[in-house]
């Protein structure tokens, strides 16, 4: 069985989210998504997520390609994590490409493209005006 892994915040869930989780899967057979916790969030962003933590994981955990769920608490355990979770392979979306070369001693990296023109930021700003 092949074991997929990847991250992300996943706030107001929308179909690059759904696209790339479901991209991320045909990878392997199994789907393990970290979903950032709130403090992650804010680190990371800048901004506190719209969703809380628990439900950006409920919405995540209940979709069909997802099969384990856990809170990504830090940038600096990826590699604890991929451990943790026997991942044969790491998914990020392309924003991120190059990144986690650092991996590839212990696991396959693949970057997939991102669906163009959708993003959490731009639903908010769309909503603002
Ligand atoms: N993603 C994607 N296509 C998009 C938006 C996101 O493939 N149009 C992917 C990202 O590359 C990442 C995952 O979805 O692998 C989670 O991304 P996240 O940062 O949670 O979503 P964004 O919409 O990019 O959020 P933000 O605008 O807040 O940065």
């Amino acid at each position: 069985m092949k074991r997929v892994i990847t991250f992300g915040t996943f706030d107001v869930f929308h179909v690059g989210h759904l696209r790339i989780l479901e991209r991320a899967r045909s990878y392997g057979d199994y789907l393990i998504v970290g979903v950032s916790s709130d403090s992650l969030n804010v680190s990371k962003k800048g901004r506190h997520a719209v969703y809380s933590q628990e439900e950006r994981r409920e919405i995540v955990s209940a979709l069909r390609v997802v099969d384990q769920t856990f809170y990504e608490e830090s940038l600096e355990k990826k590699r604890e994590y991929l451990e943790a979770y026997a991942a044969d392979v790491l998914v990020m979306g392309d924003d991120w490409a190059g990144r986690f070369d650092e991996f590839k001693n212990i696991c396959e990296v693949i970057y997939l493209p991102r669906t163009p023109a959708i993003s959490t930021t731009a639903i908010i700003e769309s909503i603002k005006r």
